[in-house]
């Protein structure tokens, strides 16, 4: 069995996620590649040590410029906050490396396309974490979407809500709260949450053509959590909700915001075409509704699949019929591909430029936000 030995720059909750990917992957996927826990990085020492041992990460690096240019390393995994991840990526580029890395791609689209332009001449496969693709119940309505089962597509209906930042005693910036910190992060929901209700939008349904937009900040100032005395203006998106037109004719409104109060986690999509509809809700993520008008009009309705049978994608892999997976299995699965790809020399999506394309979208969104105009989003 190959070795694939991984650098992983990032020890939070995504660095938890991928460590339990490459574990976990080849006891339920049987791939020639086997990843390597080979070197992990973050900032504070002591507790990447820890992470390491729990873990079984084989070295620890305090600089990721170090780990990203250590011979015995093949993959550069990035799973820091955005604002680091153009740099990480161009270096690892330069140095040859494969590259995996977590979304949003970047701060922004000209830095997303200097990533691809770098790693497309390193000639390296990358991949970008969208890894609600890889939900089976998601990954089964990309099935029925590409069998033609839908027809046309007319509508497409996304929305990404969560709650968790509706106290406004809630600081910004620091060590975990740098999602509210428009210089780590970006941008808010738009490049958070919205970054994956468009990837899917675009797997699932094609280009978007233009988009107009609104975004607002409601609580408008926070004291800062490394320095409490201090407080400063919020500069993200708190909520923000576009209308877009597909290249194929297709309409979409999105929806995101982290004001719904109750909301933990809700992504949904919903796809109207001429034939039939399917629906989604992350809540319910074993399950996908699916309508087929062709169905004989006594019985005709919305029905409700449970995605954990045999047959279902990836489902084979696991327990027994029934048995519902959940969230890291999402991760696994996207390592399997990976590796897969990899074994077969083929190309994997989504990769960087498919990054690219969801930043093209979500600068759009912001820029029609800013200046209340329909702007072209590719
Ligand atoms: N795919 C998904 O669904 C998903 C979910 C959550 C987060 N993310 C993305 O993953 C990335 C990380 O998010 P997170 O929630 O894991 O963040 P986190 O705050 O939990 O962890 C960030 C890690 O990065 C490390 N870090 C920060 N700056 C660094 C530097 N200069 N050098 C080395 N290490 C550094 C920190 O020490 C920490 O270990 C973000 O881009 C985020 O948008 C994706």
């Amino acid at each position: 069995m190959r070795s694939l030995k991984i650098g992983l720059i990032g020890t939070g909750f995504m660095g938890r996620t991928h460590s339990n990917a490459y574990a976990q992957v080849n006891k339920f996927f049987d791939h020639a590649i086997q990843p390597a826990l080979t070197a992990v990085c973050a900032t504070n020492a002591p507790k990447t040590a820890a992470f390491a041992a729990q873990w079984g990460w084989e070295s620890v690096e305090s600089d990721w410029r170090t780990l990203v240019n250590r011979p015995d390393i093949d993959v550069v995994d990035i799973c820091t906050p955005n604002n680091t991840h153009c740099a990480i990526a161009l270096a690892a580029a330069e140095a040859g490396k494969i590259i995996i890395c977590e979304k949003p791609l970047a701060m922004n689209a000209d830095e997303a396309r200097r990533m691809v332009e770098a790693a497309e001449h390193s000639g390296q496969p990358t991949m970008v974490s969208f890894n609600y693709r890889r939900i089976p119940a998601v990954t089964l309505a990309k099935q029925l979407v590409d069998e033609g089962r839908l027809g046309r597509i007319f509508h497409y209906r996304a929305k990404y809500l969560q709650d968790w930042t509706i106290n406004p005693n809630l600081p910004q910036g620091g060590n975990t709260l740098w999602r509210l910190d428009a210089q780590a992060a970006g941008s808010g929901v738009t490049g958070d949450l919205l970054a994956h209700s468009i990837d899917l939008a675009l797997w699932l349904a094609g280009p978007i053509a233009q988009v107009t937009a609104m975004t607002e900040t409601f609580i408008k100032e926070r004291r800062l959590q490394d320095d409490p005395d201090t407080v400063k203006p919020v500069a993200i998106d708190d909520a923000c909700a576009f209308l877009a037109r597909f290249a194929n004719g297709a309409l979409g409104t999105f929806e995101s915001t982290r004001y719904a109060c109750g909301r933990k986690n809700q992504n949904t999509f919903e796809i109207n075409g001429e034939k039939g509809s399917i629906a989604f809700d992350l809540e319910n993520a074993h399950q996908l509704e699916y309508y087929n008008h062709a169905d004989d009009g006594l019985v005709r309705g919305f029905r409700t699949i449970p995605v954990w049978d045999g047959n279902h994608p990836y489902m084979s892999h696991w327990w027994v019929p029934g048995c519902a997976i959940g969230y890291e299995h999402t991760f696994i699965h996207q390592v399997s591909d990976f590796l897969d790809g990899l074994e077969r020399g083929e190309k994997r999506v989504p990769d960087l430029r498919d990054g690219y394309a969801t930043q093209l979208v979500c600068d759009a969104v912001l820029a029609s936000a800013r200046t209340g105009m329909w702007q072209p989003a590719r």
